[in-house]
């Protein structure tokens, strides 16, 4: 069977490396990898690829940002493309990126079967574009591989055959069980001058956190509060920063040291530093999982969240944007009563060998 897989941002390159080596271990399943180039950036992409050994891209799309409809749209057009030429009997698509979405409709357009890795997570709220790529790869994909057994409830109340859901457990979490070992031996800490437990990581970069300026002011003012009782270590994302330069609030943070802002960084110096923190702020989904497996609090800057499993059974807390909430919460953490967190079924370091394993038994007409 020739599979085509798709990665095209960040978070889906932890994604697809354990899978990528999964699958080469089976003899009768070849894969050609796609970047669409949705992130291009050396520290959002490349990097990536070298710490996490995954091969060098087959096709590289280089479609680079622009709005959601131009940047789907081009990914279509050039997938298309791809699809045609090299005529494959699945495309393989991680997690819920424009580049998920828009590589998932290619495919089902042209009949090819479509398996979609992280199936079924639902936050229920469609002003976040994560959530319409999500609906609209799941209603389209013939395989279904989900992390938990809420996102299988998920999918069958949409009316998902049963037969079509394969709970395998959390790739994202293969990728950091590979490589805690590794991330120990980063030296970021001393580069930034950290001590253990002695530090809060922080990461944003949600439009619904990051775009409107007195959300992201009142976000600011927290970590400046915060920066009183423990230093902060904030690595920007492009996003972020551009907003943060925009309404002036680069300015206003550089006098305080304990506020600490670094470039987006690799997988494994930002594995050391939630390994090491006292606690993570969050907007991300990857990280409230990765928290909860590595059992450190995580404070999560939303009022939902598409991964439920991280409050029920990880260290996961969602505060939204509450100044007073937050920052009591924070307390709380600093007071040593953060929430502790139980083993998540299935997140064991095993998901992309069990899609392999069911990938190579499959009978595609
Ligand atoms: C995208 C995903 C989001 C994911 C996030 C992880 C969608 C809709 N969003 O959001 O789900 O959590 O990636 O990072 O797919 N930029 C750079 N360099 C890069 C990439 C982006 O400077 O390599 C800047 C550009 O100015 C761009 C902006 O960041 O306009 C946003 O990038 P984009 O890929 O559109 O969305 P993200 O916010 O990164």
């Amino acid at each position: 069977m020739k599979i085509i897989s798709v990665v095209g941002a960040r978070p889906n390159f932890m994604k697809i490396a354990p899978i990528i080596k999964a699958v080469k271990k089976k003899k009768n399943l070849t894969n050609i990898l796609v970047h669409t180039g949705q992130h291009y950036d050396k520290k959002m992409s490349k990097l990536f690829f070298d710490e996490l050994d995954i091969p060098k891209p087959d096709i590289n799309m280089e479609v680079g940002s622009d709005t959601h409809a131009q940047q789907t749209a081009k990914i279509m057009m050039g997938f298309e493309k791809i699809l045609i030429d090299h005529k494959p009997d699945l495309v393989l698509v991680v997690g819920d990126v424009n580049s998920t979405m828009a590589c998932a409709i290619t495919a089902a357009k042209l009949n090819i079967p479509v398996g979609h890795i992280e199936a079924g997570l639902r936050s229920f709220d469609r002003t976040m574009p994560e959530e319409i790529n999500r609906l609209v790869t799941d209603s389209i994909s013939d395989f279904l591989f989900t992390t938990s057994i809420d996102a299988d409830q998920n999918l069958k109340k949409e009316g998902v055959p049963a037969k079509k859901i394969f709970l395998v457990g959390n790739v994202m979490i293969d990728t950091l069980l590979a490589n805690t070992r590794q991330a120990k031996n980063s030296r970021i800490m001393n580069r930034l001058g950290l001590k253990e437990r002695d530090f809060a990581l922080v990461t944003l970069h949600r439009p619904s956190n990051v775009d409107e300026k007195n959300d992201l002011k009142n976000i600011i003012e927290i970590f400046l509060q915060l920066q009183k009782h423990t230093k902060v270590v904030f690595p920007i994302h492009p996003r972020t920063h551009r907003k943060m330069e925009e309404f002036g609030l680069l300015k206003k943070t550089k006098d305080f040291p304990r506020l600490i802002f670094t470039e987006p960084l690799g997988y494994l110096d930002f594995l050391n530093l939630m390994m090491h923190c006292r606690m993570v702020f969050t907007d991300s989904g990857g990280i409230q999982e990765e928290t909860s497996v590595l059992r450190i609090p995580c404070l999560t800057l939303r009022e939902n969240t598409e991964r439920p499993i991280t409050v029920t059974y990880g260290t996961n807390v969602l505060v939204g944007l509450d100044k007073k909430r937050i920052l009591r919460e924070a307390e709380r953490i600093l007071r040593g009563q953060g929430k502790k967190g139980r083993e998540i079924p299935l997140w064991d370091g095993q998901a992309a060998r069990r899609i392999a394993d069911i990938l190579s038994e499959l009978k595609l007409k």
